[in-house]
């Protein structure tokens, strides 16, 4: 936990303008300033940043937020990771977490000592490769031979543990460093008293995390000899989770997200020329099959995966399970197999950047219908393959979370497979009535609770319908909140009285009100909550911050609510947002504050307004089912009575009609 006043610190310090400008290229347009959008391929600037708010919006992709925001964004950080950023870049000390025990310290320092070794090493093999003959001629003369340039090799810090038993511990050892740490990350073993490193004549790939720092190694011998491994690999670590680490995420992770798409290969070596290739947006799995955190990491940069296979039949139709599980997540996922003896290294190689783009492009196909080709190749002309495969297919579509999705692959594969769209629905609901029979049973052994159920058929859907409530609420709720929000804390006096003769009537001890004060009385006096719960929550923070404090905290809104009250107060501060309502030829207004006051008189009737027809209109049906229920609908009647003098009135003030 960081204090709250070093977070209030780190806020007031932090120039949102100086942290964004390290990766938008920013220009002064007025009063802010203005660039292409981080998140969107486009060639008009549409992305604001203002230094007066310390906030920014990005109207293509619709983000926006303060600093903070920002880097969570856009670098992917946690909260407190992108506190702990900006901490280091104001050189705003973060005190020691005194809740920490003295065990957990002490875990802190180990992880520490791990990364510092592990960065020791990855010098020391650069420094091996590059500036010894053994290095140069073996090492660099391998990466040479396989088409690796000098950009390359450094880029990701590819090194070389030479022939020998303990050439790394010896120069750790020289320079201070402990074995034991090199023990602990694998870079060495131990034998009784003796310590030897662990790769000898190795190539070295080092694996980075997220922010870069290097938490395991690949070593790839230089020979042919089929008895030893072709790839050591560190083992874990507290530093080092495979399930939770993909080679090249932290070279790749940028272009993932500008390209909205991840490719996913199996070794170092496709990644690395694929790079050098010009595609940038790729991770290995490393030879290993997907783990359920590997799939989460990829989910927070895209949705879109797209798996380079190279090989057989036989492998390819191994990984369908580790595809299933991408699905599963809900992402969407094409394939591309290469040609025979082909691999995205080898590949890379070869083409230019243009060819490689062009293949991957008109070689994707959708998994679904990969998955349906290949194994129907199979299944030709046998009845109980067919089947099978059948069952096969529709277990993978079943595994999509999204029942539209899922209708459009049931026809897609109707089609392929020459089989009745109805008989894959019922297969389909079939398998997803069981699989969530075994996730509720599942769910119950696990935490003992009762499970939730979730509407499961699948509608043969050919025709998408939007339903839109009539009776919503939404958009003169927001109005509201909109103008609360924006005028909160301006003071605006009352409407004025006038006498018989037309004079204002100037009370001077009159208090003049902000206003929230106005919206939150009138609101309060109306006696309904929102419907929308973001809402109902922003108007009881207002409400008792005037209450504390007399106006409403800025701060809080930008910085420490939580994120749908963020976004809601954020997008009241679009430039141009104020006022633009009634700017119109219509309605004449001299002043600003009269503006204010119609904007919130406005608002308000609105809502009232809808608020009102919601009423009578429940009102109605209630009358209508008890005159065919033989009721006394009497004092209903009146009810509906009053409640239409109230639309009158309401009606009037700026000639609204109400529907
Ligand atoms: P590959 O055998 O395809 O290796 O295994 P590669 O990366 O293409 O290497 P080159 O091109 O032969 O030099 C794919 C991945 O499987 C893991 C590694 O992560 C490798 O990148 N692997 C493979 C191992 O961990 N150990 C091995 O012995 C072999
Ligand atoms: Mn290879």
């Amino acid at each position: 936990m960081i204090p709250k006043h070093i977070i209030d610190q780190i806020f007031e310090t932090a120039r949102i303008e100086d942290v964004i400008g390290d990766f938008v290229n920013l220009k002064k347009s007025g009063s802010s300033l203005k660039g292409l959008s981080p998140f969107a391929d486009e060639k008009t600037p549409s992305f604001m940043v203002s230094p007066v708010k310390q906030i920014f919006k990005d109207f293509s992709s619709g983000k926006g937020g303060n600093v903070v925001t920002f880097l969570m964004e856009h670098e992917h950080y946690s909260y407190p990771e992108a506190l702990k950023v900006l901490a280091k870049r104001y050189n705003i000390e973060i005190p020691e977490d005194e809740e920490m025990s003295p065990e957990q310290k002490e875990a802190q320092s180990e992880r520490e000592s791990l990364y510092v070794i592990n960065n020791y090493a990855q010098t020391y093999f650069s420094e091996q490769l590059w500036d010894t003959d053994e290095g140069k001629s073996v090492a660099l003369g391998y990466f040479k031979e396989r088409g690796f340039t000098d950009k390359t090799i450094k880029k990701f810090n590819l090194g070389y543990n030479p022939e020998g038993w303990e050439n790394l511990v010896k120069a750790a050892k020289e320079n201070g460093y402990k074995t034991e740490y090199l023990v602990k990350v694998g870079l060495a073993k131990q034998k009784d008293e003796r310590v030897y490193d662990t790769y000898r004549g190795r190539v070295m790939f080092p694996i980075h995390n997220l922010s870069g720092r290097v938490i395991g190694f690949g070593g790839r011998t230089l020979r042919t000899d089929k008895n030893i491994p072709k790839y050591i690999n560190s083992p874990e670590s507290i530093i080092y989770n495979k399930s939770q680490t993909l080679y090249g995420i932290y070279q790749s992770k940028s272009e993932i997200i500008k390209q909205d798409n991840c490719l996913l290969v199996e070794g170092y070596t496709d990644v690395i020329s694929l790079h050098q290739n010009g595609i940038e947006n790729v991770v290995a799995s490393s030879g290993t099959s997907l783990t359920e955190d590997q799939i989460k990491l990829i989910k927070r940069y895209t949705n879109n995966v797209t798996v380079l296979y190279d090989g057989d039949a036989a492998g390819i139709k191994a990984s369908f399970r580790g595809i299933d599980m991408l699905l599963t997540q809900g992402l969407n996922i094409k394939v591309v197999s290469f040609p025979d003896g082909e691999d995205p290294d080898s590949f890379a190689q070869k083409h230019e950047t243009e060819e490689t783009k062009e293949f991957l492009a008109s070689q994707a196909k959708d998994f679904i219908v990969f998955k349906t080709d290949i194994l129907s190749k199979d299944a030709q002309n046998d009845p109980l393959q067919k089947a099978k495969l059948l069952r096969d297919v529709v277990n993978s579509i079943a595994l999509i979370p999204d029942h539209l999705t899922r209708a459009v692959y049931i026809k897609e594969c109707s089609k392929l497979l020459d089989v009745e769209e109805r008989t894959l629905v019922l297969e389909l609901n079939k398998i997803r009535r069981k699989n969530d029979q075994d996730k509720r049973q599942k769910d119950e052994r696990n935490q003992g609770e009762v499970y939730r159920d979730a509407p499961l058929e699948d509608l043969q859907i050919t025709k998408v319908s939007v339903h839109v409530n009539e009776n919503d609420l939404n958009a003169q709720e927001s109005e509201v909140i909109r103008v609360l929000l924006t005028y909160c804390n301006i003071g605006v006096e009352k409407e004025p009285e006038f006498d018989k003769l037309g004079n204002p009537i100037i009370d001077p001890d009159e208090e003049i009100l902000n206003a929230g004060t106005i919206i939150i009385a009138e609101l309060l006096e109306d006696g309904f909550a929102f419907e929308n719960t973001t809402f109902q929550n922003i108007f009881e923070t207002v409400k008792s911050q005037l209450e504390t404090e007399g106006q409403m905290d800025e701060n809080y809104f930008l910085v420490h609510a939580p994120e749908d009250v963020r976004n809601v107060y954020i997008d009241c501060l679009k430039p141009g947002n104020e006022l633009h309502k009634w700017d119109t030829k219509k309605i004449f207004v001299k002043t600003e504050k009269e503006k204010i006051r119609l904007a919130i008189e406005s608002a308000l009737l609105h809502l009232r307004s809808k608020r009102l027809m919601k009423l009578i209109g429940a009102l109605e049906q209630k009358i209508k089912s008890g005159h065919q229920n033989n009721e006394d609908i009497m004092p209903l009647m009146q009810e509906k009575k009053k409640l239409d003098e109230v639309k009158k009135m309401l009606s009037k003030p700026l000639g609204i009609v109400i529907r």
